[in-house]
């Protein structure tokens, strides 16, 4: 099938997807700060089970919600902002076209309010 995680490479795809997003994240000192107590093995394998569910994969996916996962951080906009344009990086890193580029940051940035817990 057609999805988007397919055209993303599937798995091993969205793999290498969540390893470019975090190496560009962690280099970021605008965003690492935020990362300082977490376990980033776990960290990726949580972000890669998620895209696989949001980018319409196998569901993967039991973790916390984006509310209340983010709660308590005072994530802003620019944050957002930020870790948005690390993963269109991250994502160009397969080669994709820039309508499944589009179609990647639509999805991600539906989540934006609850994300911001707005
Ligand atoms: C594209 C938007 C984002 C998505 C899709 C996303 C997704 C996720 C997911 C799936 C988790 C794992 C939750 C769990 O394991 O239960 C997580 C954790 C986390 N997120 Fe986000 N996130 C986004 C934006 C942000 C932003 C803007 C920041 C701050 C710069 C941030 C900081 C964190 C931190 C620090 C954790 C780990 C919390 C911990 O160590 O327990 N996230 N995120």
């Amino acid at each position: 099938m057609d999805t988007l995680f397919n055209k993303l490479g599937g798995q091993q795809g969205i793999e290498q997807i969540v390893d470019e997003f975090y190496k560009r994240v962690l280099a970021d000192n605008t965003l690492n700060h935020y990362f300082a107590h977490t376990d980033i093995e776990k960290q990726r394998h949580q972000q890669a089970a998620f895209f696989s569910d949001i980018f319409d994969g196998p569901k993967q996916y039991s973790g916390r919600s984006m509310e209340t996962t983010h709660k308590g951080m005072n994530l802003q906009q620019q944050h957002f902002d930020a870790i948005a344009k690390h993963l269109s990086e991250a994502v160009a890193v397969r080669g994709v076209s820039q309508e499944d580029a589009n179609a990647v940051l639509a999805r991600v940035g539906s989540l934006k309010d609850a994300i911001l817990n707005k």
